[in-house]
Protein backbone atom coordinates (compact mmCIF):
# COMPACT_ATOMS: atom_id res chain seq x y z
CA UNK A 1 0.00 0.00 0.00
CA UNK A 2 0.96 3.26 -0.01
CA UNK A 3 1.07 6.15 2.13
CA UNK A 4 1.78 9.68 2.52
CA UNK A 5 1.62 12.35 5.47
CA UNK A 6 3.75 15.25 7.12
CA UNK A 7 3.12 15.96 10.63
CA UNK A 8 4.49 18.93 13.16
CA UNK A 9 5.89 16.83 15.98
CA UNK A 10 5.70 18.17 19.41
CA UNK A 11 9.26 20.31 19.63
CA UNK A 12 7.70 21.72 16.37
CA UNK A 13 9.78 19.65 14.07
CA UNK A 14 8.06 17.80 10.43
CA UNK A 15 7.94 14.55 10.75
CA UNK A 16 7.37 12.62 7.10
CA UNK A 17 5.16 9.34 7.64
CA UNK A 18 5.36 7.22 4.40
CA UNK A 19 5.25 3.50 3.50
CA UNK A 20 8.99 2.09 2.59
CA UNK A 21 10.38 1.05 -0.50
CA UNK A 22 12.75 -1.26 -2.07
CA UNK A 23 14.98 2.23 -2.06
CA UNK A 24 14.90 2.55 1.71
CA UNK A 25 15.88 -1.26 2.40
CA UNK A 26 19.27 -0.31 3.88
CA UNK A 27 18.40 2.59 6.24
CA UNK A 28 15.43 0.32 7.23
CA UNK A 29 17.65 -2.42 8.61
CA UNK A 30 19.58 0.52 10.47
CA UNK A 31 16.82 1.37 12.22
CA UNK A 32 15.67 -2.18 12.72
CA UNK A 33 19.21 -2.64 14.60
CA UNK A 34 19.38 0.44 16.57
CA UNK A 35 15.77 0.34 17.98
CA UNK A 36 16.59 -3.64 18.71
CA UNK A 37 19.38 -3.04 20.43
CA UNK A 38 17.56 0.30 22.61
CA UNK A 39 15.35 -2.27 24.41
CA UNK A 40 14.09 -5.74 25.45
CA UNK A 41 10.41 -5.75 24.80
CA UNK A 42 10.84 -6.08 21.09
CA UNK A 43 10.78 -10.15 19.52
CA UNK A 44 14.79 -10.10 18.14
CA UNK A 45 17.88 -9.35 19.20
CA UNK A 46 20.36 -7.31 17.37
CA UNK A 47 23.22 -10.26 16.87
CA UNK A 48 20.11 -12.57 15.59
CA UNK A 49 19.71 -13.53 12.07
CA UNK A 50 17.46 -10.79 10.19
CA UNK A 51 17.33 -9.79 6.41
CA UNK A 52 19.18 -9.99 4.18
CA UNK A 53 19.56 -6.05 2.26
CA UNK A 54 18.02 -8.22 -0.63
CA UNK A 55 15.39 -9.78 1.04
CA UNK A 56 14.82 -6.17 3.07
CA UNK A 57 14.48 -5.12 -0.48
CA UNK A 58 12.23 -7.30 -1.65
CA UNK A 59 10.01 -7.27 1.68
CA UNK A 60 9.98 -3.31 0.94
CA UNK A 61 8.65 -4.09 -2.49
CA UNK A 62 6.14 -6.83 -2.00
CA UNK A 63 4.40 -4.53 1.25
CA UNK A 64 4.19 -1.35 -1.43
CA UNK A 65 2.95 -3.32 -4.02
CA UNK A 66 0.04 -5.63 -2.30
CA UNK A 67 -3.49 -3.57 -0.71
CA UNK A 68 -3.50 -5.68 2.37
CA UNK A 69 0.22 -4.48 3.77
CA UNK A 70 2.61 -1.93 4.82
CA UNK A 71 5.66 -0.48 6.14
CA UNK A 72 5.15 2.91 7.28
CA UNK A 73 8.66 4.94 7.67
CA UNK A 74 9.00 8.05 10.04
CA UNK A 75 11.17 10.78 8.73
CA UNK A 76 12.88 13.46 10.75
CA UNK A 77 15.36 16.08 9.51
CA UNK A 78 15.98 13.46 6.73
CA UNK A 79 16.68 10.72 8.91
CA UNK A 80 14.50 7.11 9.46
CA UNK A 81 13.81 7.53 13.18
CA UNK A 82 11.19 4.80 13.11
CA UNK A 83 8.65 2.44 11.50
CA UNK A 84 5.56 0.06 11.90
CA UNK A 85 3.64 -1.97 9.97
CA UNK A 86 0.41 -3.84 9.04
CA UNK A 87 0.45 -7.40 8.14
CA UNK A 88 -2.50 -9.72 7.31
CA UNK A 89 -2.03 -12.77 9.68
CA UNK A 90 -3.03 -15.42 6.76
CA UNK A 91 -4.89 -14.87 3.34
CA UNK A 92 -7.10 -17.24 4.17
CA UNK A 93 -11.07 -16.73 3.86
CA UNK A 94 -11.41 -17.15 8.04
CA UNK A 95 -8.33 -15.35 9.28
CA UNK A 96 -8.12 -12.50 6.48
CA UNK A 97 -9.98 -10.34 8.29
CA UNK A 98 -7.16 -10.14 10.85
CA UNK A 99 -4.10 -7.51 10.78
CA UNK A 100 -1.02 -7.84 12.72
CA UNK A 101 0.78 -4.41 13.85
CA UNK A 102 4.17 -3.76 14.77
CA UNK A 103 6.02 -0.56 15.95
CA UNK A 104 9.34 1.00 17.39
CA UNK A 105 10.87 4.29 17.29
CA UNK A 106 14.24 5.42 17.89
CA UNK A 107 14.53 5.70 21.97
CA UNK A 108 16.15 9.68 21.10
CA UNK A 109 12.80 10.20 19.43
CA UNK A 110 10.37 9.07 22.13
CA UNK A 111 7.74 11.32 23.21
CA UNK A 112 7.80 13.47 20.89
CA UNK A 113 4.18 12.01 18.59
CA UNK A 114 5.52 9.84 16.69
CA UNK A 115 4.61 6.39 17.74
CA UNK A 116 0.86 7.74 17.90
CA UNK A 117 1.81 9.57 14.41
CA UNK A 118 2.50 5.66 12.77
CA UNK A 119 -0.16 3.93 15.03
CA UNK A 120 -2.80 6.26 13.80
CA UNK A 121 -1.56 5.58 10.09
CA UNK A 122 -1.02 2.09 10.35
CA UNK A 123 -4.86 2.35 11.92
CA UNK A 124 -6.07 3.97 9.02
CA UNK A 125 -4.26 1.72 6.11
CA UNK A 126 -6.10 -1.54 8.35
CA UNK A 127 -8.73 -0.13 7.59
CA UNK A 128 -8.54 0.91 4.09
CA UNK A 129 -7.50 -2.39 3.23
CA UNK A 130 -10.98 -4.00 4.38
CA UNK A 131 -9.28 -5.43 8.04
CA UNK A 132 -11.78 -6.03 10.73
CA UNK A 133 -9.86 -6.10 13.91
CA UNK A 134 -5.61 -5.46 14.60
CA UNK A 135 -3.32 -7.68 17.03
CA UNK A 136 -0.59 -7.56 18.60
CA UNK A 137 1.68 -8.97 21.49
CA UNK A 138 3.34 -6.53 24.03
CA UNK A 139 5.25 -7.51 27.01
CA UNK A 140 3.25 -6.93 29.70
CA UNK A 141 5.88 -4.55 31.58
CA UNK A 142 5.97 -2.05 28.53
CA UNK A 143 3.68 0.38 29.89
CA UNK A 144 4.52 2.83 27.22
CA UNK A 145 3.43 0.81 24.36
CA UNK A 146 0.71 -0.30 26.53
CA UNK A 147 -0.34 3.29 27.11
CA UNK A 148 0.04 3.88 23.83
CA UNK A 149 -2.55 0.90 22.52
CA UNK A 150 -5.15 1.41 25.03
CA UNK A 151 -5.26 5.17 23.80
CA UNK A 152 -6.04 3.92 20.40
CA UNK A 153 -8.58 2.14 21.68
CA UNK A 154 -6.57 -1.81 21.73
CA UNK A 155 -7.75 -4.16 25.11
CA UNK A 156 -6.21 -6.88 26.43
CA UNK A 157 -7.85 -9.83 25.46
CA UNK A 158 -5.21 -12.48 26.99
CA UNK A 159 -1.50 -13.42 29.15
CA UNK A 160 1.00 -15.67 27.86
CA UNK A 161 2.97 -15.75 31.39
CA UNK A 162 5.91 -17.44 29.23
CA UNK A 163 5.60 -15.44 25.95
CA UNK A 164 9.03 -14.06 25.87
CA UNK A 165 12.70 -15.67 27.43
CA UNK A 166 14.79 -12.62 28.14
CA UNK A 167 18.44 -13.37 28.28
CA UNK A 168 18.71 -10.27 30.69
CA UNK A 169 15.33 -10.52 32.89
CA UNK A 170 13.77 -14.08 32.33
CA UNK A 171 9.95 -15.35 31.64
CA UNK A 172 7.75 -11.99 30.71
CA UNK A 173 4.37 -11.80 30.14
CA UNK A 174 3.37 -11.11 26.53
CA UNK A 175 0.00 -9.24 26.44
CA UNK A 176 -3.06 -10.15 23.71
CA UNK A 177 -3.99 -6.78 22.68
CA UNK A 178 -6.79 -6.35 20.00
CA UNK A 179 -8.66 -3.59 18.14
CA UNK A 180 -12.28 -3.86 16.55
CA UNK A 181 -12.09 -2.00 13.21
CA UNK A 182 -15.89 -0.44 12.54
C1 LIG B 1 6.07 2.42 22.28
C2 LIG B 1 6.68 3.49 21.36
C3 LIG B 1 6.45 3.08 19.91
C4 LIG B 1 6.00 4.84 21.62
O1 LIG B 1 6.54 5.79 20.71
P1 LIG B 1 6.59 7.37 21.04
O2 LIG B 1 7.02 8.05 19.79
O3 LIG B 1 7.36 7.62 22.26
O4 LIG B 1 5.03 7.63 21.32
P2 LIG B 1 4.30 9.04 21.44
O5 LIG B 1 5.25 10.13 21.80
O6 LIG B 1 3.49 9.25 20.20
O7 LIG B 1 3.31 8.75 22.65
C5 LIG B 1 2.07 8.15 22.35
C6 LIG B 1 1.31 7.78 23.59
O8 LIG B 1 1.96 6.72 24.27
C7 LIG B 1 1.54 6.77 25.63
N1 LIG B 1 2.69 6.87 26.49
C8 LIG B 1 3.88 7.44 26.21
N2 LIG B 1 4.70 7.30 27.27
C9 LIG B 1 4.01 6.62 28.21
C10 LIG B 1 4.32 6.16 29.50
N3 LIG B 1 5.53 6.37 30.05
N4 LIG B 1 3.38 5.47 30.18
C11 LIG B 1 2.17 5.23 29.62
N5 LIG B 1 1.82 5.66 28.39
C12 LIG B 1 2.74 6.34 27.71
C13 LIG B 1 0.68 7.99 25.80
O9 LIG B 1 -0.67 7.60 25.63
C14 LIG B 1 1.14 8.85 24.62
O10 LIG B 1 0.19 9.74 24.20
P3 LIG B 1 0.20 11.26 24.80
O11 LIG B 1 1.54 11.82 24.54
O12 LIG B 1 -0.89 11.93 24.01
O13 LIG B 1 -0.10 11.12 26.25
C15 LIG B 1 8.21 3.65 21.64
O14 LIG B 1 8.38 3.94 23.00
C16 LIG B 1 9.06 2.46 21.25
O15 LIG B 1 9.46 2.31 20.10
N6 LIG B 1 9.36 1.57 22.21
C17 LIG B 1 10.28 0.46 21.98
C18 LIG B 1 9.73 -0.55 21.01
C19 LIG B 1 8.43 -1.13 21.53
O16 LIG B 1 8.26 -1.36 22.71
N7 LIG B 1 7.52 -1.38 20.59
C20 LIG B 1 6.24 -2.01 20.89
C21 LIG B 1 6.42 -3.48 20.93
S1 LIG B 1 4.88 -4.28 21.25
Amino acid sequence: MNYFDRITLKDGRECILRNGTENDAEAVLEIFALTHAQTDFLLTYPDEKTFTLEEERDFLKRATENDDEIEIIAIVDGKIVGSAGIYPIGRREKIKHRADLGISVDKQYWGLGIGGALMGACIECAKKAGFLQVELDVVGTNTRAMGLYKKFGFTEFGRNPMGFKSRYSGFMDLVQMRLELK
